[in-house]
């Protein structure tokens, strides 16, 4: 393709996307009722919100890593909120409410399959499901309307940050909502500046992630505002990780040999830089690879072995988990805006998306998943049309293979699942 048509067909999809994104935000400025699909009662918003809870929304269960980051941080004094642990977690005070976007996953591959469109107009229906009160309870086969509301937003998903957190911001401005958000990936680029020295830095995300260049933007940023200089970024878009460390199995592959065959990319990747320093800094840049931290390291190792890869990489790797970073920015974010808790009232609540129960014409898969083809073939602006419906995440609606990895990663986040 030549470079003009290139351009042309960029330009025409940053068009429709922001068209689809000024839809979402029409749309719910004419449904002040919050109880049609993809609407919110913004007047909720005009009382005092301290007391609501937080939402963490991700494509699917992945961003429950960056819940048990907030659920176990302990770097504040909570009375002082000044810096240093005190053994109580930061956020003791506060309860959460996560959706993980299961249905409509993974958000990886819309960038392939030409729908950043669509992928940006989920990313603003994740929010606005948050942010409402509608859900559907799957005992009565019927929607309710007594979901609370959020005070803030953390966007757990790299990809729903890399190409969503924008959008989100300018809809919150639009509707005149005191939320706050924040995303993985300007969290994620202020830990490479915490520990960052003179190597280069790698990447490990989605394809979509990487196709969106955010982490090379946001890094180059935050560490030029800083004043320090910024480094190479190189970066390796794996289109299996996930879906391998989830057990899946449409993914043959097992984790190390997943992990060997990436890392080896990122290397070669790296390699084309002529003069590139050594790289010293990974940013594990998809919400499921801090659950693997270890063969990734050990993937590097092997590969450090190796005359050919020597020269590529430092002695030892810095590994920043955006989670960790979200927790912090987070307790920030809610202190400077004075909205922690005074007490938090009720439990956690968690929800996931399934392909609608009432809905005949839906393609499926045979494990009752959205056939590939229509879900990476939908076009944004079809408001009144809901694919999906948001049912309570419990312990049995999560797959098994994943059920175990939280079982066994994540203990905060297990303890609080209903069976
Ligand atoms: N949660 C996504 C991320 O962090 C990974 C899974 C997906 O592609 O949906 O980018």
């Amino acid at each position: 393709m030549n470079v003009a048509k290139h351009t042309l067909l960029l330009l025409i999809a940053c068009c429709q996307s922001l068209l689809g994104a000024v839809d979402v935000v029409e749309h719910v400025r004419a449904h002040p009722a919050g109880d049609v699909p993809f609407s919110l009662d913004r007047s909720v918003f005009a009382t005092d919100t301290r007391d609501l809870p937080i939402g963490v929304f991700d494509s699917g269960i992945g961003g429950l890593t960056v819940l048990e980051a907030l659920l176990t941080l302990d770097v504040f004094h909570n009375e002082t909120m000044k810096p240093g642990a005190d053994g109580v977690p930061d956020f003791a005070g506060e309860r959460f409410q996560y959706f993980g976007d299961q249905a409509n996953m993974p958000y990886g591959n819309y960038s392939s399959a030409g729908r950043t469109d669509y992928l940006r107009e989920l990313i603003l229906k994740d929010a606005i499901f948050l942010l409402g009160k509608r859900w559907f309870d799957p005992e009565a086969g019927a929607f309710r309307q007594d979901k609370p509301p959020v005070k803030a937003l953390v966007i757990a998903c790299n990809t729903a940050t890399a190409y969503g957190i924008d959008d989100l911001r300018e809809a919150l401005k639009a509707w005149e909502l005191p939320v706050i958000v924040v995303g993985v990936v300007e969290a994620g680029a202020r830990g490479v500046l915490a520990g960052h020295d003179q190597g280069a830095v790698g990447v490990l995300a989605t394809v979509g992630t990487c196709a969106s260049g955010a982490y090379p933007r946001v890094i180059g940023q935050t560490l030029g505002l800083a004043g320090r200089s910024v480094p190479l970024v190189t970066q390796q878009g794996s289109p299996n990780l996930a879906g391998v460390i989830e057990g899946d199995p449409s993914f043959p592959e097992t984790v190390p040999e997943r992990c060997a065959v990436d890392a080896r990319e990122l290397l070669l990747t790296h390699a084309q830089s002529v003069g590139a320093a050594p790289l010293s800094t990974v940013v594990l840049g998809c919400t499921h690879f801090p659950l693997v931290q270890e063969e990734i390291d050990r993937a590097f190792a092997a590969l450090r072995a190796q005359p050919q890869f020597r020269p590529l990489l430092a002695e030892t790797l810095r590994y920043v988990n955006p989670a960790e970073w979200t927790a912090r920015e987070l307790f920030r974010e809610l202190a400077a805006a004075r909205l922690r808790a005074r007490e938090a009232h009720g439990a956690d609540r968690f929800y996931l998306s399934i392909p609608h129960p009432l809905r005949r014409d839906l393609p499926l898969t045979a494990d009752g998943g959205l056939e590939k083809d229509f879900k990476y073939g939908r076009q944004p602006g079809r408001l009144e049309v809901e694919d999906t419906v948001n049912v309570p995440m419990t312990r049995a609606r999560i797959p098994a293979t994943t059920r175990a990895l939280i079982q066994r990663r994540l203990p905060e986040v297990w303890r609080r699942l209903a069976e």
